[in-house]
C-alpha cells in the first residue's frame, strides 16, 4: 500500500495554549500504518508544537516569505521554519490567493524559496463556485499549475505534493463529490507530468469530516488537507478511525 498523507491545516483557529494541547491530544492518537501526519499550526505556537510532536508528527508552514531576512514586517522565511523543523509549507491556499490577493507569481516565488531549500512545497490549487458555475474550472486550475510551476528547475528527487481544494468546499461543509474530485485529481496529474516530467501526489481538502473521509482516501487520490475537522480533537479522532 502506498503512503497515505493525512494533513492539519489549524489555520488561524488556535492560540498557543490551545495549540500545544492539541498537539498533546494528536500524538496520542494511533494512526492508520503507512500514514504521514503533518500539523500546520499558526507561527506563533510552531515551535511548542513541534517540540510536543517529538517527531511522532511531521510538521509544515501554513505561509511563507520567499526572502531569507530583511524587511518584511509580519512575514516569516521558509529558512525560520525550515530551522525549527518544518517539513512541508503550504502554498497558496485558498484563503491566502483570495483574502490577501496571493497572486499566481507570489505562488511561483514562494515554490521556488522552499524547493531551493529541500523542503516539501504543498501547492493548493482550486476553482470559485463561480468559476465552476461558468465551466471555467479546467482552464483556472491549468492556469495555477503552469504559473506555479513556469521554469521552475529543482532537483527531480524532490517530492511535490498539490492539494486539490475547490475554494467553494473549504469550511461549507459542502465537499467536491468524489468522482467529481477523482476527475479532477487525474487532470491535475496529467497536467503536471506535461509540466515538471513526473506525477505529482494529490490530496483532496475541502470539507473533510469523519463521514466522507474514506471516499477521499482512494485511487487518484493519496491523502487529506483538512481543516476545520483538524483543529478539535473530536472530530480529528473520528476521522482518523474511518480509516482504520
Ligand atoms: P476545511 O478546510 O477542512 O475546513 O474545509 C480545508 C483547508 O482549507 O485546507
Amino acid at each position: 500500500m502506498s503512503k497515505h498523507y493525512l494533513f492539519a491545516n489549524w489555520k488561524m483557529y488556535l492560540d498557543l495554549k490551545e495549540s500545544v494541547q492539541l498537539a498533546e491530544d494528536f500524538v496520542k492518537i494511533k494512526y492508520p500504518k503507512d500514514s504521514e501526519v503533518a500539523v500546520f499550526p499558526t507561527a506563533l505556537a510552531f515551535e511548542e508544537v513541534v517540540k510536543v510532536l517529538d517527531g511522532k508528527a511531521a510538521s509544515g508552514a501554513q505561509n511563507i516569505y520567499w526572502a531569507e531576512k530583511g524587511g518584511y514586517t509580519g512575514e516569516v522565511s521558509a529558512e525560520m521554519y525550515k530551522a525549527l523543523g518544518a517539513k512541508y509549507v503550504l502554498i497558496g491556499h485558498a484563503e491566502r490567493r483570495h483574502i490577501f490577493h496571493e497572486t499566481n507569481s507570489d505562488v511561483r516565488q514562494k515554490i521556488e524559496a522552499v524547493l531551493e531549500l529541500g523542503m516539501t512545497p504543498v501547492l493548493c490549487v482550486g476553482e470559485t463556485g463561480k468559476e465552476r458555475d461558468e465551466s471555467q474550472t479546467e482552464t483556472v486550475l491549468e492556469t495555477q499549475l503552469r504559473a506555479a510551476f513556469m521554469d521552475l528547475s529543482f532537483k527531480k528527487d524532490l517530492d511535490i505534493i498539490i492539494a486539490y481544494e475547490p475554494v467553494w468546499a473549504i469550511g461549507t461543509g459542502k465537499s467536491c463529490e468524489p468522482a467529481e474530485a477523482m476527475r479532477v485529481a487525474k487532470l491535475i496529474k496529467n497536467w503536471t507530468k506535461g509540466l515538471l516530467g513526473r506525477e505529482p501526489v494529490v490530496l483532496y481538502g475541502g470539507s473533510v469530516r469523519s463521514n466522507n473521509v474514506k471516499q477521499y482516501v482512494v485511487n487518484d487520490f493519496s491523502g487529506i488537507l483538512v481543516g476545520g475537522a483538524s483543529a478539535k480533537i473530536d472530530s480529528w479522532r473520528e476521522l482518523i478511525e474511518e480509516l482504520k
